[in-house]
């Protein structure tokens, strides 16, 4: 009888592993290049700048890291986030890490790509809380920022 079971219990997992087999796949080794807007090294240096920039809130004390700690799986670790004025958003902040991968974001996949995506926790009054005119004022006004876009975006 305990042989029976064992049997099943194999029988089970291959089956399983096969079907797991048929839907997914390895991610790929390097994200697929952006039309018209080919990866260098100086817009993702520029990326990592603004992904710790806590400027870029309202009260300068939160940055993309704050929820989406790099060194915590790309995640907080909360139930739900706390971001600006400690409010809690409603929703768990998934990691961040491979989401270039995704085939939609946020958990109700409402943006479609991480351009779509980028904009929407700045100017979220219970995440980062400012305007996309403000956050423009705000690195224009900061040199390191001006450099950097210019390198980053020559033309
Ligand atoms: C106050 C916390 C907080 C801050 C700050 C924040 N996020 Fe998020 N992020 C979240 C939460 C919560 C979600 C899920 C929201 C949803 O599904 O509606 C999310 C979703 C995402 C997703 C979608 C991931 C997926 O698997 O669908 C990406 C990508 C992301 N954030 C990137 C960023 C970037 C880049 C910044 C900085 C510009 C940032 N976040 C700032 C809390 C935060």
């Amino acid at each position: 009888m305990g042989g029976c079971l064992l049997l099943s219990t194999t029988i089970g997992r291959a089956d399983l592993l096969n079907e797991a087999q048929s839907l997914f796949a390895p991610i790929p080794r390097y994200p697929q290049a952006l039309e018209h807007n080919p990866t260098t090294t100086e817009k993702v240096e520029l990326g990592k700048m603004l992904y710790f920039e806590t400027r870029l809130s309202r009260a300068h004390n939160i940055s993309c890291n704050t929820c989406h700690q790099i060194g915590r799986a790309g995640a907080d670790g909360r139930s739900t986030s706390l971001g600006q004025d400690w409010q809690h958003g409603g929703r768990n902040a998934p990691t961040v890490l491979n989401s270039v991968f995704n085939a939609a974001q946020f958990w109700a996949g409402r943006a479609a790509d991480l351009k779509e995506q980028a904009g929407g926790p700045i100017a979220n009054p219970v995440e980062m809380g400012i305007t996309p005119d403000e956050a423009v004022v705000q690195l224009k006004g900061i040199p390191s920022y001006v450099d950097a876009f210019d390198k980053a975006f020559p033309a």
